[in-house]
């Protein structure tokens, strides 16, 4: 008999139904309504006009005046996704209006009701996260077109006009290009489980097996790169000053340190103490906590209780989808650098290093983003800047350590093979000829 592995978990099939997310669309939302049906009306004209609502510092006054409606009727996931978006926004647009002054420390109940039981019915936060504006808040110019930067668009505005507009495609298309990662990934998955299956003598099919894990990973590849590439496209129509000053404040949250809400915030018909919730951020992204899972990308403790909260304002599936991954039996990692095979190892590692070029390309983001114009706007040099990310950690040191986690995965090439990073075979014949010259010399001079 030859030896076979069974243990549950490793030998089931991924099924991205299950978890909510499809080869096309990767973790956004499957083909977003964009529009309630009528009896909504009046949060529809709120959630539609809210950048110019904020402009004139009306906003606060047509929530004040908005009915208090029965979330109960709305049917579907997709109508309750809409909806969350919706309020959520409208509830981002009531607390900072006026920036970071007159901050309103109750969210009046024809919001914060519906808001927040639409939250628990779909396990999420009652406040703006990536969930919505990122993944619910797209649709097509042309919908017969195809899902590209110039035919997509947002149902909801932010202030910033387009400028605004773009920051939120390019996190789309951020997203989308990720999808291209989910069938290699869902193959990776059966080969390694496939490999552990196979007689221990079978070379021929494991050396198959190996070639197919490496196509896999030039698929997963081609994704990362995607991906990176879109990041690369937030300089073309986005200002740092516009993020910083006009998007940005419009992302916070209640319940920080320093901030101005540091109790949270009372949902009024809720609850009677102020709740704590963090803004958006995409590092809500499932993206990246789903590769690291994949390629066996470890972070200590400290950054993984960062990563674990962010997976908190995440859709339930997407998070389980994650926490599957991390806890398959048969890893990656562990074939690559067991099979001493060059080809999937350098595979591997190409596939670290997109990651790294993601990281490093995030990096300049945030240093352009945030770090320059907060440096702007304090008259601080960069260095002594500590700005804390949304988790409450220092914001680079977290990034780059992230990055260095990543850069730290890389596999050796034939490990076992290498001793100082030179070939061992390389080595053998280095020392045999070393030998032979001496045993030639002693021998020559005994004569
Ligand atoms: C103007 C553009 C952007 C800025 C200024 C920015 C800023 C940040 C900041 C400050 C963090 C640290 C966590 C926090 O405090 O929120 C973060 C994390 C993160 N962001 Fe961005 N971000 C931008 C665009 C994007 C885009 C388009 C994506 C694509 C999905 C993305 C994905 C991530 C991920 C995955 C993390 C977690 C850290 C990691 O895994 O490396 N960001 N971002």
């Amino acid at each position: 008999m030859s030896p076979m592995i069974h243990d549950g978990l490793a030998d089931l099939k991924i099924d991205l139904k299950h978890y909510h997310v499809t080869n096309t669309t990767g973790f956004m939302l499957d083909r977003p309504l964009t529009e309630l049906p009528t009896y909504f009306k009046p949060w529809e004209d709120i959630a539609s006009s809210v950048a110019s609502l904020i402009e004139r510092r009306e906003l606060r006054n047509a929530v004040l005046k908005m009915p208090l409606l029965d979330h109960n009727k709305l049917t579907g996931h997709r109508q309750l996704r809409l909806a969350h978006l919706q309020l959520a926004m409208i509830a981002s647009g009531y607390v900072w209006q006026d920036g970071d002054v007159n901050v309103p420390k109750v969210l009046p109940k024809s919001v914060a009701v519906p808001l927040y039981y639409i939250s628990q019915h779909l396990g999420l936060h009652p406040i703006l996260s990536h969930v919505d504006l990122a993944l619910a808040n797209w649709t097509l110019v042309d919908p017969e077109g195809p899902i590209d930067f110039d035919n997509l668009a947002c149902i909801y505005h932010l202030p910033g006009g387009a400028e605004s507009d773009w920051f939120c495609i390019v996190t789309f298309m951020a997203e989308f290009n990720f999808a291209k990662c989910l069938e290699p990934m869902v193959n990776i998955l059966e080969v390694l489980d496939n490999y552990q299956k196979l007689p221990v003598g079978d070379v021929t099919q494991r050396d198959r097996i190996v070639d197919r894990l490496v196509q896999q990973l030039d698929g997963l590849l081609a994704g990362v790169l995607d991906m990176q590439y879109s990041l690369t496209r937030m300089h073309d129509k986005l200002a740092g000053d516009t993020f910083y000053k006009v998007i940005r404040p419009f992302f916070g949250g209640w319940g920080g340190e320093g901030g101005p809400l540091p109790n949270g915030l009372v949902y009024e018909g809720v609850s009677e103490n102020p709740l704590k919730y963090f803004g958006d951020t995409a590092a809500q992204s499932s993206t990246l906590q789903l590769l690291d899972a994949l390629l066996c990308v470890e972070h200590d403790q400290e950054k993984r209780d960062t990563i674990l909260l962010m997976r908190m304002y995440m859709p339930t599936a997407h998070k389980r989808l994650i926490e599957d991954i991390e806890n398959r039996k048969h890893k990656l990692r562990h074939l690559v650098t067991s099979s001493h095979v060059d080809s999937l190892t350098e595979a591997y590692n190409k596939c670290l290093s997109a990651v790294v070029k993601f990281r490093t390309g995030h990096l300049q983001l945030v240093s352009k983003y945030v770090l320059m114009p907060a440096r702007k706007s304090t008259q601080d040099s960069v260095e002594n800047l500590d700005l804390k990310g949304t988790g409450g950690t220092s914001l680079m040191p977290f990034l780059k350590g992230l990055k260095q986690d990543t850069l730290d995965a890389t596999a050796v090439t034939n490990k076992r093979d290498t001793f100082f990073g030179i070939k061992f075979g390389v080595l053998v014949a280095v020392v045999a000829s070393v030998a032979v010259g001496l045993v030639v010399r002693l021998v020559a001079n005994k004569k």
